[in-house]
């Protein structure tokens, strides 16, 4: 497995690897790899060569938002890489992706209105514009995005449709641990007491699973229960629960057909994202 730094030896590594036939996936990151990120990189090995990014991409973080803190380790993801089957990690530095005068953004409207789009103005832009650039350095077949940032999945999906980017957006599963907390590479900043209440998270959405499978068709009702049980929790404090059109990622009041159900959580001072998806009820 090859590490580099520059756009240029990416395009060189990857032009070579075409000439050669071979097919490319890419798996995008900010780094801190957990099982989640590596179960990306284990999928994209059905492709011929699998490409990581590693890099903490300034401009989607707010002014007041944790790039300064976010964790950082290359040699521990690089061993995270290798064990998952990645065959080259690009972790370029801010300079290298950004010139000093930098001044052209990928920006979207519709599926970014709405919950982290709402509460974290700007961060869409700054995650549509550093995917298109790497889309345009690594030219992937495939790209690999976690169901956990289900809205950050549809932006994609809606972003390359728009722009005929030539890239498979492949969505993959929410890796959790084992007491239903999906993998974050946030999690580490949770104290022990923090760590335990996280878990009302996914216990709540859970419930709320359970009631559509069971026939609840009103996003209200659904929405007062999940807000209720993680109320239930001291050190939790809701930023959103919403249930949207699972693409449009517009507001839906009634549960049928294909519904994100997604959470955005304080525990402590750290902000945790979870959802699921229902296809509806056959009740
Ligand atoms: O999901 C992430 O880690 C980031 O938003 C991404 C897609 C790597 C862009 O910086």
């Amino acid at each position: 497995m090859q590490i580099v730094k520059t756009i240029k030896e990416v395009r060189e590594i990857v032009t070579d690897w075409k000439k050669q036939g071979l097919t490319i996936g890419f798996v995008p990151t900010m780094g801190y790899l957990h099982e989640g990120h590596q179960s990306l990189i284990k999928r994209s090995t059905e492709n011929d060569r699998t490409v990581v990014s590693i890099f903490v991409n300034p401009i989607q973080f707010g002014p007041n938002e944790d790039f300064a803190s976010y964790p950082r380790d290359l040699e521990r993801d690089t061993k995270k890489c290798e064990e998952a089957g990645a065959d080259l990690i690009f972790a370029p530095s801010d300079s290298e992706m950004y010139a000093d005068d930098f001044s052209t953004y990928v920006d979207m409207t519709g599926p970014t209105d709405e919950l982290c789009g709402l509460k974290r103005p700007g961060h869409f832009k700054g995650v549509c514009t550093v995917v298109s650039k790497l889309f345009n350095i690594v030219t992937p077949d495939r790209a690999y995005f976690g169901q956990k940032d289900a809205q950050q999945l549809a932006v994609i999906k809606r972003m390359v449709r728009d722009l005929s980017i030539g890239v498979e957006i492949v969505g993959c599963p929410i890796i959790r641990e084992a007491d239903g907390l999906a993998k974050s590479s946030r999690n580490t900043y949770l104290s022990e007491d923090e760590r335990k209440a996280a878990v009302v998270i996914s216990k709540a959405l859970e419930t709320g699973r359970k009631m559509i499978e069971n026939g609840e068709k009103s996003a209200e009702t659904l929405i007062a229960k999940i807000t209720e049980l993680i109320q239930s929790e001291p050190l939790a404090k809701i930023d959103y629960i919403k249930a949207v059109d699972a693409d449009s990622i517009v507001p839906v009041s009634n549960l049928d057909g294909n519904v994100l159900v997604a959470a955005a959580v304080y525990i402590g001072k750290t902000r945790l994202i979870d959802n699921f998806i229902s296809e509806g009820s056959e009740k």
